[in-house]
């Protein structure tokens, strides 16, 4: 992809043992269990509300459980021994872009932060996220100044210059319009390829789940329901999936008349 590539490291695997997150009387999820293996690109959907990005921010150790374990390489995420260990990166569903930061600066704070490299070679990695994302020329921009899109990409660049691990998307394409979307797709699906990174995708793009998931789990009313390759995914015998997926529009019964009922 360029001829500075990231080093590639050992995959690695992800646990969720009986995840349980309660925040005061809202029980987000109970219970989940699922593993994501070595080098996996495991794709998580479900409806708006359902917990997911509550449960991406338990895998990088941002939230500790109600109940239940995260291990990441072995290892609880919510230790700071594990965060100097296994390289991690969320893009945040928001972006989470400083927005008194140039895109540069963005992109080389955690480095900076953390000391991992000279100046020179922090540079190299910025240079070496912006163009696999298609965003040379942008890096004396602020965010303010770039669209929905770039930024979306900007976040994904934050994330590749830790040359991760394990990298965790929160809605990645959300946004994009379907060539970025197919291009977003491509950059996941590389990392897996040519660098083994583990990737967990939040998404409610079927499109892309059938592109690149190798397993596809279901985070519905506060269970994973069903975990299916992208082969059943594309026919789920679960009603519930399969209403998810392609809902029928009724105007005569519409569902938020029905809801209030
Ligand atoms: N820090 C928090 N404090 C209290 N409640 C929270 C907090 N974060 C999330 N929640 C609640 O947890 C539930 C799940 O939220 P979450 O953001 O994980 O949903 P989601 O599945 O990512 O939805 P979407 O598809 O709309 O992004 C919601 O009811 C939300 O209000
Ligand atoms: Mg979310």
């Amino acid at each position: 992809m360029s001829e500075t590539p990231p080093v590639r490291s050992p995959a690695v695997g992800v646990s969720v043992e009986k995840l349980s997150k309660n925040y005061g009387d809202n029980h987000v999820f109970k219970e989940v269990s699922f593993k994501v293996e070595p080098g996996e690109i495991f794709v998580l959907m479900g409806p708006s509300g359902a917990g997911k990005s509550v449960l991406l921010r338990h895998i990088v150790g941002l939230e500790a459980p109600t109940s239940g374990r995260v291990l990441v390489d072995g290892k609880d995420p919510v230790l700071e021994e594990t965060r100097q260990n296994v390289r991690m990166g969320l893009v945040f569903q928001a972006g989470a872009l400083f927005n008194s930061m140039s895109v540069y600066d963005n992109l080389a704070l955690y480095p900076r932060e953390h000391r991992l490299g000279s100046e020179s070679d922090i540079a190299r990695k910025v240079k070496h996220a912006l163009d696999i994302l298609s965003l040379s020329g942008t890096a004396d921009h602020f965010p303010a100044d770039l669209s929905g899109g770039m930024r979306k990409r900007v976040s994904i660049a934050r994330a590749l210059v830790m040359e991760p691990q394990l990298l965790l998307y929160d809605e990645p394409t959300s946004e994009l319009d379907p060539v970025m979307s197919a291009t977003i797709d491509e950059i996941i699906g590389t990392l897996k390829n040519e660098y083994h990174v583990t990737s967990i995708v939040v998404s409610h793009d079927r499109d892309l789940a059938l592109s690149i998931a190798d397993r596809v789990g279901f985070l519905m009313k506060g269970r994973l329901v069903l975990i299916c390759t992208r082969e059943e995914l594309r026919h789920p015998s679960d009603p519930r999936i399969a209403d998810f997926l392609n809902p029928k529009i009724d105007i005569r019964n519409p569902r938020f008349k029905s809801a209030e009922a």
